[in-house]
């Protein structure tokens, strides 16, 4: 059975995006593949977090994954923190990278400009999520668009490892959801919708009230055009709720233009908004029945045992091929 993997970093509540971009794709997939799935709060940490309000969010992560569908019979779920021999083996990866490659994602060089403290963990956070994917020789990636560039990082520092040391790392893929696109701030469409994002207006959150999600997406930026269409550069805003409405329907984009061909932009806003809280409020109904049960517990302590056993396969491998071992190599 191929396998795959994801993870999401709790640097606020989950959002739309994080839905449409990763974890939807792993609730269509789970039935046809191993699925690894992990609350990333190692990578939270790369940029200063209110630890209550980090610590909170892990578990409700947990809570949310399973309420969007996830089911934990078929997935590995687990946080990442639990599994000591990831950061290890990212050490051992660090010295497989260069400093060029790391410092060239686009992450690190928009987020470096935020602010001039920023720690060394922001540039070497590809390398953990490298090893996030490689210790399980998963096959698939499921993510966004945005994280696309780190997945291809660590297959290319899997295949330097493999050159170098011995071949021990499968090289995953990147996979991207149906219209492979990011989705962007309601508001501001030109920026992606961003669960860290300090003025909401614009982005959905999984937990939010669901007459705000209406008020919100009825508020979204459009423009003056008055056409249904696909058109990012010049609708931007109409191109958003399009992807929106095809991703959370399983229609294509045409066929959403076809259905509001005479329309005008109130009618399509409302059936963007009707098909979110239609999603949304399932959503909301089973994490109120998932969050304080105890399962929660049994579901994480399978799920580390698993990723721990990997990981330590892993990385004592690599400790060999490196040469870093009381073993006398032949
Ligand atoms: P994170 O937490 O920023 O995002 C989690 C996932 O959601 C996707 N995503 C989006 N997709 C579409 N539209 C958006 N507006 C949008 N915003 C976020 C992201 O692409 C991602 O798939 N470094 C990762 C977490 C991570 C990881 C990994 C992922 C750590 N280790 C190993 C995969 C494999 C991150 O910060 O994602």
């Amino acid at each position: 059975m191929k396998r795959i993997l994801t993870g999401l970093k709790p640097t606020g509540d989950l959002t739309l995006g994080n839905y449409i971009g990763a974890i939807r794709q792993m609730v269509k997939m789970q039935d046809e593949y191993d699925s690894f799935l992990f609350v990333a709060d190692l990578h939270a940490l790369t940029i200063p977090q209110d630890v209550k309000e980090l610590n909170a969010r892990i578990r409700k992560f947990i809570a949310m994954y399973i309420a969007c569908g996830i089911d934990p019979n078929k997935n590995t779920i687990y946080i990442q923190s639990e599994n000591e021999f990831i950061p290890a083996m990212s050490y051992l990866l660090e010295c497989t990278t260069y400093y060029g490659e790391a410092s060239r994602m686009i992450q690190f060089k928009e987020k470096s400009k935020q602010n001039a403290n920023f720690s060394i963990g922001l540039l070497t956070y590809p390398v953990l999520m490298a090893a996030d994917i490689l210790y399980c020789d998963c096959d698939y990636v499921p993510v966004g668009i945005d994280q696309k560039q780190h997945v291809e990082l660590a297959r290319n520092i899997a295949e330097r490892f493999n050159n170098r040391y011995g071949e021990i790392f499968k090289l995953p893929e990147p996979l991207l959801s149906q219209t492979g696109t990011k989705i962007y701030d309601l508001k501001n469409p030109t920026k992606k919708m961003s669960k860290s994002e300090e003025n909401p207006v614009g982005v959905i959150s999984l937990f939010d009230d669901l007459d705000n999600i209406r008020n919100k997406i009825m508020k979204a930026t459009t423009d003056s055009l008055n056409k249904v269409h696909f058109d990012f550069e010049n609708q931007p805003g109409i191109s958003n709720l399009l992807n929106i409405a095809s991703e959370l329907t399983g229609k294509t984009i045409e066929t959403i233009e076809e259905q509001f061909k005479d329309k005008g932009y109130g009618e399509f806003k409302k059936y963007v908004a009707d098909v979110t809280i239609e999603h949304i409020s399932k959503i909301q109904k089973r994490y109120e029945e998932i969050i304080n049960s105890k399962e929660l517990d049994s579901i994480l302590n399978t799920g580390i045992e698993r990723s721990r056993k990997l990981a330590q396969e892993k990385y004592e491998l690599m400790k060999e091929k490196m040469g870093v071992t009381r073993k006398i190599l032949n």
